[in-house]
């Protein structure tokens, strides 16, 4: 039997999400497959690679105290050895300095020369030895940006929305491991049968936090492996990704219609809601997306869904009782669970997303009947992609109205102007807006 190098197999995914740009998570399973990981190899491979990229930031920092050269001349094999060194020997407690710079020196060897094997030798060796004399910067935004690992717009929005204090919760939430937050599906499990389950499997586990059919499971559990996720008696969605279906309020029997539905996550639960029973339309641009959200929907037990392959700034049908339009979005809310999400995103596509997000807001409008919801949500921060979208909105559309959440949602979730808005630092969720228009 072949024999696992966990390093090994972690370099080529951090070279992967680094040269392709691949998504960190999607790699990390593919890798995981292709090797057969078991559990351990395969937490061991996630922990370094998940902290190595959210880090990423923090450790070239550190690195270019100790490398004499430019981190960008080396190739990204012995770039990301030495960030993987850097993470195991800083960040993660029960690896042995020696062990770490040993592996990483015959990583070097093997994806380099004798030469760049002793370079990596040197430098983390300097390192160890220097570490605690390194400075951070001394302004306040450069801190936080190299010190949490964030790019430095970012840092900047916090401080100027939210002041320093949320700006560092924000950054401490989004570096820890992400909880593991799931629905009961009511379709395929009772909810009592369920948690009694769960009581007898000696799992651990909480509640949610805010609605009663979520639940974080705080054992390391392979999900893949985790009975009632095979039988569809579970969905992964976080808490604050059900409140827009609960503001929507959908209803046996309606006809629906989830523009931007994929992986499918609201559709699923708003057919729970309605019991299976009426129409709901989901249109999504990425027939790929659309392909993942059929799986998810059939593991699911849902037969109402039709999904449908087209552009939501365009598509026009005949009228709805309710619409939900989970718009695209720069997902600065949920920065913590995809590790490489935020050097990913750039300053410009916050405008450019808001300017999308109206088109397809207003394009919707004239799909919702007389008296019908139009529920509009997103999964960021940015104020620009949440109530400014429905203030221009408003402005150019009199025949609708806001409707305060209060009604629908827990009132801790609820801000003074009835938006629904979820943070980190505040209510223990990732981020989101949500927001419940009707037609006049
Ligand atoms: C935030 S995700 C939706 C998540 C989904 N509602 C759920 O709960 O699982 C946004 C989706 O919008 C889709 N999208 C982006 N631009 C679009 C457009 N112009 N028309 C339709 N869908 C679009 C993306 O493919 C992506 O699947």
């Amino acid at each position: 039997m072949r024999k696992t190098n966990s390093r090994e197999i972690a370099l080529k995914i951090l070279k992967e999400i680094e040269t392709e740009l691949s998504f960190a998570n999607e790699t990390i399973l593919r890798f995981s497959k292709r090797f057969s990981l078991s559990d351990l190899d395969r937490r061991f491979i996630t922990e370094i690679v998940v902290g190595t990229t959210k880090y990423r930031k923090r450790i070239d920092y550190l690195l270019g105290f100790v490398l004499k050269k430019d981190l960008l001349s080396l190739t990204p094999w012995i770039r990301n050895i030495l960030r993987m060194g850097i993470y195991q020997i800083d960040f993660m407690d029960r690896i042995p300095h020696p062990a770490a710079v040993d592996e990483s020196v015959k990583l070097a060897l093997k994806f380099g020369h004798k030469g760049t094997s002793s370079l990596v030798n040197a430098v983390l060796r300097n390192f160890i030895r220097d570490k605690n004399k390194i400075g951070y910067p001394k302004d306040k935004s450069e801190y936080l940006s190299v010190y949490y690992s964030f790019p430095q717009w970012m840092i900047n929005s916090w401080l100027s929305s939210f002041g320093e204090e949320d700006t560092v919760e924000l950054c401490r939430y989004f570096n820890r491991r992400p909880n593991i937050c799931f629905r009961v599906n009511s379709l395929k499990a009772d909810l009592g049968e369920f948690e009694k389950a769960l009581k007898n499997s000696k799992l651990k586990y909480q509640r949610g936090l805010y609605l009663e059919n979520f639940f974080y499971l705080k054992s390391q559990v392979e999900l893949e492996n985790f009975l009632p996720f095979q039988a569809g008696g579970i969905y992964l969605q976080d808490e604050s990704a059900g409140l827009p279906v609960l503001l929507l309020a959908p209803k046996p029997k309606e006809n629906i219609l989830d523009l931007c539905v994929a992986p499918g996550g609201k559709a699923g639960f708003m057919a729970e809601l309605m019991d299976n029973k009426g129409r709901i339309r989901g249109v999504d641009i990425s027939e790929k997306r659309l392909e993942t959200t059929r799986e998810n929907l059939n593991r699911l037990g849902i037969k109402i869904v039709e999904l449908i392959c087209a552009d939501a700034k365009e598509f026009s049908f005949s009228v709805f009782d309710r619409i939900l339009l989970d718009a695209p979005c720069t997902g600065l809310g949920v920065l913590g669970r995809n590790a490489d999400l935020r050097w990913r995103k750039k300053s410009e596509e916050v405008k450019r997303l808001a300017k999308l997000q109206l088109e397809i807001l207003l394009n919707t409008a004239d799909l919702v009947k007389r008296s019908g919801a139009l529920v509009y949500s997103t999964c960021t921060l940015t104020r620009e992609e949440n109530d400014g979208v429905v203030e221009k909105f408003l402005e150019k559309r009199d025949d609708f109205k806001k409707v305060s959440a209060k009604n629908f949602i827990d009132k801790k979730l609820v801000d003074e102007k009835g938006m629904v808005r979820t943070f980190p630092f505040e209510h223990k969720l990732d981020g989101s807006f949500t927001c419940r228009l009707e037609r006049i």
